[in-house]
Formats: C-alpha cells, sequence, structure tokens
C-alpha cells in the first residue's frame, strides 16, 4: 500500500453478529458489502481501519448457556473462535475483532451511561411486566405465547397474531403461558431505566438532513419522527447476562444499550496493539470519518438511539450508516425448516469463498434491497465472468510469453488505446466502489473483460505462432492481453483479493495498488502460470443444498432448542386424528402432479389458482386439474411453476366463490409463511398414484 498526502482517516464497523447462532450466509453479505468497501479504501491508500464483535449478552444467550450445561461465558468464548474461523475464511480483513463481554465495553458503557445520567436524560420509573414464576424472570413478548385477543387463534406470540394480523401487549393474550416453562405467566412490578430519546427530536432531525443516509432510510426515520418519539427501556432484571447498572443493583444494560457500544470498545481494543489514537475518532468535530454498515432489521437502534446516547455523552455521531437488505435463497427466505438456512461454514465444505464474494458484488448496490442468492444463475454468472471472461484472458496469453519468450513480456504495447481506454475508466469504478454501487462495478469492469477478449480474439496470436512462435507480434499481442488482465485484477482485487494475490505472484509484481492501473508492464519477466479459479462445479452446489437439507432435517427431529424456531414447537403440537380402517384411506386417491400454472386469484387474499398436470389418461390425452389452495401467504405463484406435488385427485369438485376446485394440493406446517407444500423426489413422474 502506498503512503498518500492528505489521506482519509476512516473508522468502518459492522453489526456485530449474536453470539447464540452460527454465521450464515446473511452475516457473509454484510461483511463482504464492508469488506469491499475496506478494502477499496485501502487500495486506495486511504487510512481504513474496520472493526467488528461479538455481540455476547441478553437472555437468549443465558438461556442457551443453561441448556448446554455450561458458563455464558464458555458459550461465548467458544461461539467467538468459530464466528472468527468462519470470517477469517471469507477473507474479511478486520483490523480488529473483539467481544462486548469485554473489560473495554464495560468501563465504555458505564461510562456512557453515567453521563446520560448526569445530564439528566434517565429517567425511572416503575412498570408492569410479564413474569414465569417458575423460570423466575422476567418475560420478553417472544416468550410469551396464548389465544389472540380478537380472533381467538391460539398459540400465538406475545405481541402479533400470525392469523389477523392484530397487535397486542402480552398481558391481553388469552391463556397465556411462558414458552420456557409452560408456566402461566403472573404480571409483577420494577424499577426500570429508560433514555429520555424524545429530546433528540431535534437533534435527529437536523443529524438526518446531514444527508448521509440512503434515502429510504431517510424516510423511515422521519415517519418516526413525525409520529413522535418514545422513551427507551434500558434496563433489563436479573438474572440477566451483561453488566450491571452502576448505582443500581440487580439491574443490567439492555443487550441493545452496549452493543453498539461494542463498536467503540473494538476500536479502544485496537488501539492498544496500533498508535492510533481513541479520542482522533470519537471526540465530536473530529475529521475522521465514521461509518456503520448494517441490516434493514436494525435500522432504528443505529438512526435513532444511537446517534442519540453518542450526542448525549459527548461523542461524535456516524457520517454515514448504510443498511443492506435481506439475502434470499432462491427466492425463498432464509429458513431452517425450509431447508434453505445455509451456514457459513455449510457453504465453506463445498465451495470457494471467492465465488461467493464475487456473486454478492455481481448484485450489490447502494439500495436497501433483498438480493436472492438464486443458485443457478450463481454457477451461470461466476462461471460466465470470472472464469470465462477474467482469467481466460490470462491463460490465453501466459503460455506464449511463457514458451516463446522466457517469461519476458514485450517492451511495447501493441494496442495504446485499448490500454488507455482501461486506465480511463479508473475514477468510474472508483467513484461505484466509493458510492457501494458494486453491480454496476462489476459490470463495467466485466464489459471491459469483453473488449480484452475481443482484441486477442480478433488478433488471434496462436495462428501466428503456427508458423513462428518467436514472432515479436505474437509477443506484443500477449502481453497487451496480460497488461489489460492485470488493470482488471486492480479492479477486482477488493472483490476477489486471493486471486489477486495469485496473480500477484504469477505476474511476479509486489501487491498490486488503485494506482497501479496508471502504469504498464514492459519488459518484464513474469513467473509461471499458477491456475487461479476454476469452475463451479453445480454438483458442488448440489451437494451443499443436499447437507443442508440433511443436517436441518435431524435438528428439527432432536428437541428443540430454547427461543428458536417457533415453527417446530407448533408443529408438534397437532394432535393426531381418531383413528381410522385401511379401506377409509384406500378411498383416498393420491397422485403426483406437475405444476404448470400457478396465479393470485383477484379478491383472495388466502388463495392461489394452481393449474396441474396429473400426466396422460387412457387415451393418451393430459389430464388438467385447476384447484384452489390457501397457500398464498407462504408462497409467490411464480416459484411453484414446474414443481412436483401431491394431489388428492378423486376429491368431489367444489364450488368456490372464485370457481370450481377440482381437488386438493397437500401441504403442511401451521401457517402464515411457514406452510410447505409436499414434493416428491424429482423421479416422480405425473399421475403416479401415491401409495
Ligand atoms: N447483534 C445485533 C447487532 C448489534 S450491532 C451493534 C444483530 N445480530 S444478528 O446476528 O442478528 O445480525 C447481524 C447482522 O446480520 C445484522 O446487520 C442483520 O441485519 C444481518 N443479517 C441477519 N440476517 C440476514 C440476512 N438473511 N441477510 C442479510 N443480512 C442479515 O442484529
Ligand atoms: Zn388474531
Amino acid at each position: 500500500m502506498q503512503d498518500k498526502a492528505n489521506k482519509r482517516h476512516i473508522l468502518v464497523t459492522m453489526a456485530l453478529p449474536y453470539a447464540n447462532g452460527p454465521i450464515h450466509l446473511g452475516h457473509i453479505l454484510e461483511a463482504t458489502q464492508t469488506d469491499i468497501w475496506v478494502r477499496f479504501q485501502r487500495l486506495k491508500g486511504e487510512d481504513c481501519v474496520y472493526v467488528c464483535a461479538d455481540d455476547t449478552h441478553g437472555t437468549a444467550i443465558m438461556l442457551r448457556a443453561e441448556n448446554e450445561g455450561i458458563s455464558p461465558e464458555t458459550l461465548i468464548a467458544r461461539v467467538q473462535e468459530e464466528h472468527e474461523r468462519d470470517y477469517e475464511k471469507f477473507n474479511i480483513g478486520f483490523s480488529q475483532f473483539h467481544s462486548t463481554h469485554s473489560p473495554e465495553n464495560k468501563r465504555l458503557v458505564q461510562a456512557i451511561y453515567l453521563k446520560l445520567k448526569e445530564n439528566g436524560h434517565i429517567s425511572r420509573r416503575t412498570i408492569s411486566q410479564l413474569f414465569d414464576p417458575e423460570k423466575k424472570l422476567f418475560l420478553a413478548d417472544r416468550f410469551i405465547k396464548g389465544t389472540c385477543p380478537k380472533c381467538k387463534t391460539p398459540d400465538q406470540y406475545g405481541d402479533n397474531c400470525e392469523n389477523c394480523n392484530a397487535t397486542y401487549s402480552p398481558a391481553d393474550l388469552i391463556d397465556p403461558r411462558s414458552t420456557l416453562s409452560g408456566a402461566t405467566p403472573v404480571e409483577r412490578e420494577s424499577e426500570h431505566h429508560f433514555f429520555k430519546l424524545p429530546e433528540f427530536t431535534q437533534m435527529l432531525k437536523s443529524w438526518t438532513r446531514s444527508g448521509t443516509l440512503q434515502e429510504q432510510v431517510a424516510n423511515k426515520l422521519n415517519e418516526w419522527l413525525e409520529s413522535g418519539l418514545q422513551e427507551w427501556d434500558i434496563s433489563r432484571d436479573a438474572p440477566y447476562f451483561g453488566f450491571e447498572i452502576p448505582e443500581a443493583p440487580g439491574k443490567y444494560f439492555y443487550v441493545w444499550l452496549d452493543a453498539p457500544v461494542g463498536y467503540m470498545a473494538s476500536f479502544e481494543k485496537f488501539c492498544a496493539k496500533s498508535d492510533y489514537n481513541f479520542d482522533d475518532y470519537w471526540r465530536p468535530g473530529s475529521n475522521t470519518e465514521l461509518y456503520h454498515f448494517i441490516g434493514k432489521d436494525i435500522v432504528n437502534f443505529h438512526t435513532l438511539f444511537w446517534p442519540a446516547v453518542l450526542e448525549s455523552a459527548g461523542y461524535r455521531t456516524p457520517n454515514g450508516v448504510f443498511v443492506h437488505g435481506f439475502v434470499t435463497i432462491n427466492g425463498q427466505k432464509m429458513s431452517k425448516s425450509r431447508g434453505t438456512f445455509i451456514n457459513a461454514e455449510d457453504y465453506l465444505a463445498h465451495l470457494d469463498p471467492e465465488y461467493l464474494r464475487y456473486y454478492f458484488a455481481a448484485k450489490l448496490s447502494s439500495a436497501v434491497d433483498d438480493l436472492d442468492l438464486n443458485l443457478d444463475d450463481f454457477v451461470a454468472r461466476v462461471n460466465s465472468d470470472l472464469v470465462g471472461k477474467v482469467v481466460n484472458i490470462a491463460s490465453r496469453c501466459a503460455g506464449f510469453i511463457n514458451k516463446g519468450f522466457a517469461g519476458k513480456l514485450a517492451q511495447h504495447n501493441s494496442e495504446p488505446a485499448l490500454i488507455a481506454e482501461f486506465q480511463a475508466a479508473k475514477d468510474e469504478v472508483a467513484a461505484l466502489y466509493e458510492a457501494r454501487e458494486y453491480s454496476k462495478a462489476m459490470r463495467l469492469i466485466m464489459s471491459l473483460a469483453d473488449k480484452a477478449n475481443q482484441y486477442i480474439a480478433d488478433k488471434a496470436p496462436w495462428v501466428i505462432a503456427k508458423t513462428d512462435k518467436q514472432s515479436s507480434e505474437v509477443q506484443e499481442i500477449c502481453s497487451t492481453g496480460l497488461n489489460l488482465f492485470r488493470m482488471l485484477i486492480v479492479y477486482l482485487k477488493p472483490v476477489i483479493p486471493t486471486m489477486a494475490q495469485s496473480v500477484e505472484t504469477f505476474l511476479a509484481v509486489p501487491p498490486l495498488a488503485w494506482d497501479s492501473v496508471d502504469s504498464t508492464l514492459n519488459g518484464h519477466t513474469i513467473g509461471a502460470f499458477v491456475p487461479l479459479i476454476t469452475r463451479i462445479d453445480p454438483a458442488d452446489v448440489t451437494a451443499m443444498m443436499e447437507a443442508v437439507t440433511a443436517s436441518q432435517a435431524s435438528a428439527l427431529t432432536q428437541s428443540a432448542p430454547v427461543a428458536t424456531e417457533p415453527v417446530d414447537s407448533a408443529l408438534a403440537k397437532e394432535p393426531i386424528c381418531e383413528e381410522i380402517q385401511f379401506p377409509d384411506f384406500a378411498k383416498v386417491d393420491m397422485r403426483i402432479a406437475r405444476i404448470i400454472n400457478a396465479e393470485h386469484v383477484q379478491g383472495a387474499d388466502k388463495l392461489l389458482r394452481i393449474t396441474l398436470d396429473l400426466g396422460l389418461d387412457a387415451q393418451g390425452e393430459p389430464t388438467i386439474r385447476n384447484v384452489f389452495s390457501g397457500i398464498k401467504s407462504a408462497y409467490d405463484p411464480a416459484t411453484l411453476v414446474n414443481r412436483l406435488t401431491v394431489v388428492v385427485a378423486n376429491l368431489a369438485p367444489r364450488k368456490m366463490k372464485f370457481g370450481m376446485s377440482e381437488g386438493m394440493v397437500l401441504a403442511a406446517g401451521p401457517g402464515g409463511s411457514d406452510i410447505f407444500l409436499l414434493e416428491p423426489d424429482n423421479g416422480a413422474q405425473p399421475g403416479m398414484r401415491v401409495m
């Protein structure tokens, strides 16, 4: 990395992953987005520090440790090791990875709290909450279930009904139960500490107007500000795994108060091992820059509470909070019960991390949109771009240079205009990286790669080499090709750092920097060609998904861990119906069918109209049926087409409000987005009888 005058001093964070679960591809999206930005800054010669930590506090972690029969400290130490290992394999270039359960964080959050209190921004009052008399702890809404007070659907969570969407307070539930012990919760009073957020309304208004939030995020924030802010409850009662509030025995800081302070704690830890100065980055008016990368579910914590807390405690506020959307897998949200919950470890067991870094880059924009990892598209995109376009340039040129010219590049480039065009793209690529418009950057880089390939194809050095292996023309064409390749690698280096490193070895050059594109290699001797990246074998993707499905299926049959996956416990509660005799069962004619069309039904909020192909009849004519199925809440109709499913074929047609339903497709699940169409193995054929 070169040293430049007037460089920017930037501190970057990404959200701290919870220590109660493994790193999954959603975390990897965030880490990749952040890491690309950081690597780009460093490549340009800016001073960019990147910190993160594990978010270790809260009830869920306490209960999980209890379940495993270990201390929370042992649990979080083990998880941190796993998290750091996963991020490292994805080449995430942290300056520091720390923990919120650290001395630095404890000291900082306590000092911040005392500052807030001194400034009159803390209030205290007694509130009444539901308490589990068996477990002896206060219950957060998600630990309470009961019957919806409005529509009377049983088994609904503490704050809203999945069936009728009503929102309410857990105390309104009919027949409430603690999901931890099954006991009936009782109301109990306790004193809580609140942060007086409403006093920061003006401050937050001007902070948003400083123009550093994405439009969508700024609009949301304005909505919150318009509808009026509430005081924020920052305390929790013992037992709680966290830090005790000074001068308030038995009261702990709510995990979301100390979590963002973890950004500061991690940076402080970094300062201790380097010559960076903590205050340079956190005092108001500092000329350093501070950016937070986060997902769309935690915007309120980072754009309301956090800037207000910083302001009150006498620190600087962030220059930007960059929000990304969620990863979906083949159009579906990541879910264990769907077998679409891919952990970093699952991916790493089958595929090269740089494939995914590239794919995410190729799809990321600066907007808050969700990002779909479509596995077929993933294979096609990576193979066509990275292997087919980029690596192809090097593999077509290197052999001629190494065999015919002992690795020595020509003194001249044969196509200066093309070299100049590649160089001229530098500022545009830089601006796109800076603005987090990575997909646009990748498109631009790939269009340059197309031009390089076209150039080589036009010049066809292999034709010339057939008659004269030592032709200076061959040397110049291939040298030009390798120079173009080198520039593409500079542009791609933030995205695929490992491959860039192999290229540096192959070209026998020192680490490439952003300004390396200003010059070309002439008369330089390169090294032997090293394999850079191989095509993705789709079989590896299939193997990964099979492993994921298998491990999640087995996890679902084991006893469900506390406080995760509401779906599983709901499933277990459906009682088996009354016994029937075999002849009763034999009357039901179930067949394999292929969905040939699926669409929304105007005016129906639960139903999809599904057209099924039940195979050929005795006359060789296809049997086509239309059915209405109440699976709209779980499926986008477009994703259903071409799937196989099971249908009750001899159910008497029923006239429904929207038309005739001629059969019934089989699905399972408690409802809402958790309904799962039964899908036979792909060997099955439409028309086959289900036995
Ligand atoms: N611990 C809090 C963050 C504290 S920051 C001071 C937390 N942890 S998390 O593990 O649930 O999520 C960490 C980050 O991953 C968040 O930014 C979250 O939005 C992001 N993602 C979690 N699931 C995701 C996807 N499926 N897709 C993309 N990002 C998602 O929230
Ligand atoms: Zn309801």
